[in-house]
């Protein structure tokens, strides 16, 4: 009797050292799978992403390269494990025409990129270029069609041109181009930003037009098409709506949503010399996503219960102001913590979200908005995104574990956020990951977790830290942010004692 007011005092002592942060973890409740294409990625022809970034020329005298494409970003995006890559766009998608980039070199036309900057391109860079690029990354293409400028036919040669296996003008194109097998491309969307700068569109409108395009994209031989229908802007709901109510669900196999975590569109505030301020706000918009995942989803399950057609968010990250010297159109801004956490906190939802939210796109990979590389001439570094992402890769394909988290507040003037925020899941060899973002810029957070349902007898984990929000890695140190090993979790009786310090990621691995 005495022994057990001992372990019960000892154990209510325990929790009230850390009794402001509690996960209970589920282990044995887990139902739904992290799809991988949560980890997908964008590639746009915008300032220095396709051209420089990761194309940049045959025979170039100064950077290794594979057919054009630089070596160092390949076996960086290898190491990444990325599942989908979609091109060209974004607003450029929307102006592309796809014939313009196929063929001898010399016999292509120059285009002019009126979204991003004005800036003359020659073409070098096209279909063949980012297939074959897609096959030696182990990456699905998701390509981005062109409905705002584009016609049906144009679309409906695309597809045959990239898929078709039999005798047809396009399959007969494609192999005097070089390539006698079809890619078997699956993810096509149709249009992008249709609202916007797909061409400003009602959302009734956009419905038809989607029909309308849907009808002429076939699929052949054993690949079946899975459509993605441009989505809604942040919380513009009745997009969603309509598409759900107007788009029938033998065409549609996702809804896209894209939502930028953007201070204010007019004085985004810089990437690197930002306050606390702007931090806080930036980790709001970021947060703002759950709520976004939560009611674009609710809205999709009155119209499909079942759940056939997916949420993809593809488009996603922070938005800052340019470097300070470079080109307003080319989007390049720096990488810090603060964009290292908002991809854990934004991870943790889309996971936690899995049984509708199929696939995301953070934007962009190389050189442009929240980047995972960025490159200067023969120069590559990964920031911090970069380490985000690859730690957090285990849960690719897991089974995600439902948890329930009380969290301390990150308060700043009169606002607060939840300081954490946690998912989990179950790999097919059985170890549990559970992956922690703190965002609070001061305080560290002791944390508590339950873990029932299963027995586990070790723990170990990684780590994200670094001594300022702001820290970065550069061209001259480009090591200064990278994953550790981090020791600090103890395991007793399936409870688990975590201490997370500020502003940084730990992944955990249980056994
Ligand atoms: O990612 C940059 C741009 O943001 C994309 O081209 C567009 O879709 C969005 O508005």
């Amino acid at each position: 009797m005495k022994n057990l007011h001992l372990t019960l005092l000892l154990t209510l002592c325990s929790i009230s050292m850390y009794a402001q942060n509690q996960i209970v973890l589920n282990a044995d409740l887990g139902k739904h799978t992290i799809s991988k294409h949560i980890y997908g990625h964008f590639s746009e022809h915008l300032g220095r992403c396709i051209y420089d970034g990761i194309y940049v020329g045959e025979n170039n005298p100064k950077i290794p390269t594979v057919d054009g494409v630089r070596k160092d970003v390949i076996d960086a995006l290898i190491k990444l494990k990325i599942p989908n890559l979609r091109w060209p766009g974004g607003c450029f998608a929307d102006t592309y025409h796809w014939k313009d980039g196929i063929g001898p070199l010399a016999n292509r036309p120059t285009i002019v990129n009126t979204w991003w900057g004005n800036v003359t391109e020659n073409n070098s860079f096209g279909t063949h270029d980012f297939l074959n690029l897609c096959e030696k990354l182990g990456t699905e293409p998701y390509l981005s069609g062109n409905v705002g400028s584009g016609t049906v036919q144009e679309l409906a040669d695309w597809v045959q041109y990239t898929n078709f296996d039999g005798v047809s003008p396009m399959s007969k194109l494609r192999k005097e181009n070089g390539r006698e097998k079809p890619w078997n491309v699956r993810f096509w969307g149709l249009g992008n930003e249709a609202w916007g700068c797909g061409g400003n569109m009602k959302p009734e409108y956009y419905a038809n037009i989607y029909r309308q395009y849907a009808t002429f994209m076939t699929s052949t031989g054993n690949t079946r098409l899975y459509k993605i229908a441009s989505g809604a802007s942040d919380a513009d709901y009745n997009w969603t709506e309509v598409l759900m109510r107007d788009i029938p669900h033998n065409m549609l196999d996702a809804v896209a949503l894209h939502h930028y975590s953007v201070i204010d569109w007019n004085k985004k505030g810089p990437s690197t010399t930002f306050s606390e301020d702007q931090y806080f706000t930036t980790m709001q918009r970021a947060y703002q996503m759950e709520e976004l995942v939560t009611r674009h989803s609710n809205i999709m399950d009155k119209y499909d219960p079942n759940k056939r057609v997916d949420l993809i968010v593809d488009e996603w990250g922070g938005w800052y102001d340019v470097e300070p010297g470079t080109n307003g159109a080319f989007l390049y801004q720096q990488n810090t913590m603060r964009d290292a956490v908002l991809a854990g906190m934004t991870l943790n939802i889309f996971q936690n979200h899995c049984e509708r939210v199929k696939m995301a796109n953070l934007a962009q990979i190389v050189n442009v908005l929240q980047a995972v590389i960025l490159t200067k001439e023969e120069k590559m570094i990964l920031t911090p995104t970069y380490h985000v992402m690859e730690m957090y890769n285990v849960h690719q394909e897991a089974t995600m574990l439902p948890l329930t988290i009380q969290t301390n507040q990150y308060k700043l003037d009169n606002r607060q956020l939840p300081a954490l925020t946690c998912s989990a899941s179950k790999n097919k060899e059985g170890v549990t990951h559970i992956s922690l973002t703190n965002i609070h810029a001061r305080e560290a957070q002791e944390i508590s977790i339950d873990l029932r349902g299963a027995k586990y007898a070790s723990v170990n984990g990684r780590i994200l830290t670094a001594a300022t929000l702001q820290d970065h890695n550069t061209f001259e140190n480009p090591e200064k942010i990278k994953p550790a090993a981090y020791n600090g979790a103890t395991l007793s009786n399936n409870q688990l004692k975590v201490k997370v310090p500020p502003f940084s990621v730990v992944v955990l691995a249980l056994k």
